[in-house]
């Protein structure tokens, strides 16, 4: 069993481009689970497969392999030698992916394949139910949160920045149906685990934020 780090936390809150960076820093694997979600919606949709037909859905999930290839700042997401990266990075396929990931049966199969992924290297997960469902004996577990307001923005500016017309009152009030989807579901509800590292990155630039977890994760790891 390798080394497990857990960053969970709603939209926005800058658990990906943190974990990125603190994977490269620590030579850990990265594991993008939201990717994951949003890559079983994506191929879903191409197959005519309806979001809320769990069991075709995780019978398309179950033989997937993904890797995630941090390449400075960006992350290659490749799944079955596919590069989804661009298409599964959306605006609309966050929301499918909110979606897909309600049903039980798909849950089932992708923690399945991220647990698979942590048994085998040293790893941070990032997702919403890491330090609560997949791996509760994480060895540092964090949830990252910041403002609605600010959240939006940087979701707003790095869609603005991919060409994707969308204006920041849509990404704000797409984020917090979001939020209120992933926190409301009946199965692993995004929500705190109870070890959890609280971090609120509201204002704070990526170089505090990772300084401060890595003196955490220092006190737990040697
Ligand atoms: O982190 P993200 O925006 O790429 O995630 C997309 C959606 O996938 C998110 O709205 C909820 C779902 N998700 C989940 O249910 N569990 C996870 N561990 C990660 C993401």
């Amino acid at each position: 069993m390798g080394r497990i780090i857990a960053i969970d936390g709603p939209s926005g809150a800058g658990k990906s481009t943190i974990s990125k960076l603190l994977a490269e820093k620590l030579g850990f694997m990265y594991i993008d689970t939201g990717a994951m979600y949003r890559t079983a919606a994506l191929l879903a949709l191409e197959a005519g497969i309806p979001l809320t037909d769990g069991r075709r859905v995780a019978e398309l999930c179950g033989d997937l392999e993904f890797s995630f290839r941090v390449e400075g700042d960006r992350v290659r997401v490749v799944c079955n030698g596919r590069d989804v990266t661009a298409a599964i990075r959306t605006h609309e396929m966050g929301m499918h992916a909110s979606d897909v990931s309600k049903n039980p049966e798909v849950r089932e199969a992708l923690v399945e394949l991220q647990r698979a992924l942590g048994r085998r290297h040293d790893a941070i997960l990032e997702g919403r139910d890491i330090g609560t469902v997949v791996f509760p004996d994480a060895d540092v577990k964090f949830f990252l949160d910041a403002s609605l307001d600010e959240r939006a923005r940087r979701r707003h500016k790095e869609l603005a920045e991919k060409g994707e017309a969308v204006t920041f009152e849509e990404v704000r009030e797409t984020m917090r149906k979001r939020d209120m989807n992933d926190s409301r579901r009946a199965i692993a509800p995004l929500r705190p685990a109870e070890d959890a590292i609280h971090i609120d990155t509201t204002g704070k630039d990526i170089p505090a934020v990772i300084d401060e977890l890595v003196q955490h994760i220092r006190e737990r790891i040697s």
